[in-house]
């Protein structure tokens, strides 16, 4: 642990090096920040973040698990439901990006579960649980909800994997080294995810002959998969929200969370023209 702490701070190092005479040389801005090394909020802000599970207070360690336990079900639980779309797109070059969506998640959900191998025998059975669990039974509705048109893969990607970067950006910068350090690469591909649903649905509602008919398609969809979003920020005033951000391993509470998801959904869905649905209707985590 000690050697892999002495070459991280040296590869730090070297980057702030480039940066530094890229700025000086060739009058470049290199933008890219190496992740800090000391808890930025809550009860340990300004002391060296946890490395190792074993490190943290028993109440962390648990929270912590459950938490990872419930984000790897969700990367697992996706490729489950996008594996028939890839036969189903409706052009090659959709099959390409259902594709690739996989792959991240497969991706996303393997360094996840490297995570968990580090929380011992009980994280061994997580990470067992979640290779094995299928739908029906996933920890979400909204990963428990196959997918049943075209329309429904757009949505998906377009709110749901949106939750999943509000989840990331909260892990972003977190406590437990290990996973901040694993949020970077995971928030740039969900970016691509939720672009792959927003433009997909723009395209959808822009064709001249279906127009009207496809609208409604989109906001049946819409409609459908909204308040599952919702919920998959978990209940209001949750407790055990509240101890992730006061440990540090999460930046916001849950309705924080959602508060700000909701203003970024408002104004995209304004811009597809399509209607937003009532934040209060067909939930079932209050
Ligand atoms: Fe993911
Ligand atoms: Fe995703």
């Amino acid at each position: 642990m000690v050697e892999e702490r002495k070459v991280e701070e040296e590869m730090e190092r070297s980057v702030r090096d480039l940066r530094r005479r890229a700025q000086q040389f060739l009058g470049l801005k290199v933008e890219y920040e190496p992740p800090k090394r000391i808890i930025q909020w809550g009860e340990y802000t300004g002391i060296g973040k946890f490395e190792e599970p074993s490190e943290m207070p028993k109440e962390m360690r648990d929270l912590l698990l459950k938490m990872l336990t419930v984000q790897a079900d969700t990367e697992f639980a996706s490729i489950e439901q996008h594996s028939d779309t890839i036969f189903t797109a409706p052009t090659p070059s959709d099959r390409v990006k259902v594709a690739r969506i996989m792959v991240d998640e497969m991706r996303h959900g393997w360094q996840i579960t490297q995570l968990l191998d580090q929380f011992g025998p009980e994280g061994r059975k997580a990470k067992e649980w979640v290779l094995a669990v299928r739908l029906g039974n996933h920890r979400l509705q909204a990963f428990n909800t196959p997918f049943s048109s075209w329309e429904d893969v757009l949505v998906f990607t377009f709110l749901v994997d949106r939750v999943g970067i509000y989840q990331l950006r909260a892990f972003e910068g977190s406590s437990y080294g290990p996973l901040a350090r694993a949020i970077p690469t995971m928030l740039m591909e969900e970016q691509l995810h939720v672009n792959f649903g927003f433009d997909g649905l723009k395209r959808m509602l822009k064709d001249s002959y279906q127009g009207v008919k496809n609208r409604e398609r989109a906001q049946k969809a819409l409609n459908k998969w909204f308040p599952m979003a919702l919920d998959m920020f978990g209940k209001t005033g949750s407790k055990s929200s509240e101890m992730a951000v006061r440990y540090g391993i999460k930046r916001w509470k849950n309705e924080e969370a959602r508060q700000m998801y909701l203003r970024e959904v408002e104004e995209l869905i304004n811009e597809l023209g399509l209607e937003m649905p009532d934040p209060n209707v067909g939930r079932k985590v209050l």
